[in-house]
């Protein structure tokens, strides 16, 4: 990829064609305060096929601040993208489109399972599946704008176990011309905590025709290929799962491919972190990011020998140069990182933290 290219809006353009949407295209997921252009070209450069914008806020995007317009950064490269909206009142969201598209995006993510509370407050995220009539007129609103093929949603089961909307939720979504449905299966009530049921992805994808991507537990490359075989959906999503490791994409691939994926050594990691702090120099804010990475190495390190040290290092990290030190001490680590220890769910944000 060329270096210092200008962040510039991408080549979308009204025939811009389908996403790619299978069994052999991993997705990353909408992350937000994660998966920002850095990130998210890391990930395409080790298989994700397709990837979202953190969630962006509609009404925000009718007052456009700084912080808000960086949300939208993008390149070439960072195709194809999907930007996720989040708002519960139709004209609104469809305004926030409008923006989005003459920015020149084409595809679009409504956001019906984000549990924080200054989200749901506002009658938006999760709390949207407390209404299926009024998140199916907000997705109709945005393809009136986008056009058919252009709008996704991205669910959860209900507001809580007990008040489970989902498959009436999803019919009506279809109708209202939503292209594909991603469902993170715990409720809103659930937050993080608990498993995710992928039996119900199963009976999602008995109820809808269109595509459905699996989102929820995908911690680890196994656990997606045994997520496809369980529920039958027709895509995964990796969200904690690619801030632990953004070589998972790859790893998935070549187990379907029926290959062992490469150990996460502590060398492999060390490409991953130059090649993150490279992509931050050339895409992202310098001296903000610097800050974000130092809660993201860590992650990538859960489980290596000496990754303690790493992290208490990290800490105090407040240049790059002790990035590329970091990195330096990391190559020398030719040990993998246990397959327990990926699997392991401690020390991963959630969107509390995030936001
Ligand atoms: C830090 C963080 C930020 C998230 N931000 C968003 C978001 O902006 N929009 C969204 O739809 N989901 C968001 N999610 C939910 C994820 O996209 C995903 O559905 C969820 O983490 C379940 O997948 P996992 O169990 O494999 O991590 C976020 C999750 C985390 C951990």
């Amino acid at each position: 990829m060329p270096e210092n290219v200008p962040t510039t809006a991408p080549a979308a353009s009204p025939s811009s064609t389908a996403l790619p949407i299978a069994p052999d295209r991993p997705w990353l997921a909408p992350l937000a305060g994660y998966s920002d252009l850095p990130l998210r070209l890391l990930c395409r450069e080790h298989g994700a096929a397709c990837c979202e914008t953190e969630m962006v806020s509609a009404k925000g995007l009718l007052h456009i601040s700084r912080g808000t317009s960086r949300l939208l950064d993008t390149c070439e490269a960072d195709a194809p993208l999907v930007v996720q909206l989040f708002g519960a009142d139709p004209g609104i969201v469809a305004a926030g489109a409008d923006y989005v598209l003459a920015r020149g995006f084409a595809f679009f993510d409504l956001n019906a399972g984000c549990p924080v509370s200054k989200v749901v407050k506002t009658g938006s995220g999760a709390a949207m599946m407390r209404d299926p009539a009024n998140l199916a007129a907000v997705t109709s609103a945005m393809v009136r704008r986008a056009g058919e093929g252009r709008v996704g949603v991205k669910l959860r089961l209900g507001w809580t176990h007990d008040e489970q909307t989902f498959l009436d939720a999803a019919a009506r979504l279809e109708d209202a011309g939503a292209a594909w449905l991603t469902l993170h299966p715990r409720s809103a009530a659930q937050g993080y905590a608990g498993t995710a049921h992928w039996q119900a992805l199963r009976e999602l994808k008995a109820r809808v025709r269109i595509p459905v991507i699996a989102s929820g537990d995908l911690f680890t490359a196994e656990a997606a290929v045994r997520c496809l075989a369980e529920t039958g959906v027709d895509g995964v999503m990796f969200a904690r799962g690619a801030l632990r490791h953004p070589g998972i994409f790859e790893d998935f691939l070549a187990l379907l491919a029926g290959r062992e994926p490469e150990p996460l050594t502590g060398r492999r990691i060390a490409g991953f972190i130059r090649r993150h702090a490279a992509l931050i120099r050339d895409f992202g804010q310098p001296r903000k990011d610097l800050l974000k990475l130092r809660t993201v190495i860590p992650r990538f390190v859960h489980g290596l020998p000496g990754a303690k040290e790493i992290r208490a290092r990290m800490v105090k990290c407040h240049g790059w140069d002790m990035v590329h030190e970091l990195a330096d001490m990391l190559e020398a680590v030719d040990e993998a990182v246990s397959a327990e220890a990926q699997a392991c769910r401690g020390n991963v944000a959630q969107p509390d933290e995030a936001s």
